[in-house]
């Protein structure tokens, strides 16, 4: 092991106190998160001392939905830089007592948070807590919106893989075919991919059965930021022909009312990732899933944990760059 702590990321062109969503990123912060996130690969592995950077600071993660992935690898994070970590599980606390968000976001604040990493339910939560507290606020998920650190750390991972020596704030996924597929209508990480990836030049197909792609039409007519269109199909094989990466999503039955689906098995059988379907891809596409997986309906066990998938590649970059977030946020909070 090496005593030299790893340079920071400059956060000389990074503006935000918050991270909302990616939306307000530009292709210029984007690399910075993803050359931040490289040179803290080494420390999330072990093999470099922890630089301490977050060393004093309280970092407190506030879910009020259930999470394996996200919240363990901010917490991993923070405390590999340093920080205080405080995990606070919204079941377990006064919420269940009828504490409002805001009184709660007070109460971690007044305990010393200054980086509040959060979970909700409800869409555009975050941004209501972003304007009242005093430190960070990391949208580790709002409802159906955003899911901006799983859209960075994918990125993140098909940089490393398609395009490693590319300069990570250009369009470094020019040329190559990307498919969103599955329930996209309920999916924050379809929609924060959406930005990411076309902001990095890939040219993006999202499939899924029609109830399930309510409203992606107008959306890829005008274009992400109103400039970067995108393919919206229900036809499966179209989708993958040719495709350098997948990105299957989780059908997610706690947000979907009734109605939207024949069954869950007449989804497997037409829009399950199997290794047959697979085979129009690329040969060697990469297959990303952003878990938790429903294995058997929207991905075949076989795919899940094959040769081509990246979904513990993925789960162990989401500590690299999450480290960098924080690092950001945190330069840009202080410099303040
Ligand atoms: N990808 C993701 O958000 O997983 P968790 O719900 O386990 O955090």
């Amino acid at each position: 092991m090496t005593t030299a702590p790893p340079a920071a990321p400059t956060a000389t062109a990074w503006r935000h106190r918050h991270l909302l969503d990616v939306d307000a990123l530009s292709s210029s912060e984007i690399g910075l998160v993803l050359t931040g996130a490289l040179r803290m690969a080494d420390v999330a592995r072990g093999d470099r001392d922890r630089p301490g950077t977050l060393r004093g600071i309280g970092l407190t993660t506030l879910f009020y939905e259930a999470s394996t992935r996200t919240r363990v690898s901010f917490e991993v994070a923070g405390r590999l830089l340093g920080a205080d970590v405080v995990t606070v599980a919204a079941s377990a606390s006064s919420v269940t007592k009828g504490e409002s968000l805001l009184d709660t976001m007070r109460t971690l604040e007044a305990r010393g948070a200054r980086i509040l990493v959060m979970r909700h339910a409800t869409s555009g939560a975050p941004y209501l807590v972003a304007r009242q507290f005093g430190g960070s606020v990391v949208n580790a998920g709002d409802g159906r919106h955003g899911h901006p650190t799983q859209a960075l750390l994918d990125l993140y991972t098909l940089w490393r893989r398609l395009a490693p020596d590319a300069d990570p704030a250009s369009a470094f996924l020019a040329g190559r075919k990307v498919v969103i597929l599955g329930d996209v209508l309920h999916s924050r990480v379809a929609h924060s991919n959406l930005w990411t990836l076309t902001a990095a030049g890939a040219e993006v197909w999202v499939c899924g059965p029609s109830t399930l792609l309510d409203g992606f039409e107008a959306w890829a007519g005008a274009g992400v930021g109103g400039t970067r269109p995108f393919r919206v199909t229900t036809d499966l094989h179209a989708a993958l022909q040719d495709a350098d990466a997948v990105m299957a999503l989780r059908l997610q039955r706690e947000r979907m009312t009734a109605g939207l689906l024949p069954s869950l098995g007449e989804y497997a059988a037409r829009y399950g990732l199997t290794a047959e379907r697979l085979a129009a891809a690329r040969p060697g596409a990469l297959v990303l899933h952003p878990g938790p997986m429903n294995e058997g309906l929207e991905i075949a066990p076989e795919v899940a944990s094959g040769p081509q998938s990246l979904v513990t590649e993925q789960v162990a970059n989401g500590v690299a760059v999450r480290m960098a977030v924080l690092t950001l946020l945190n330069e840009a909070r202080t410099a303040r």
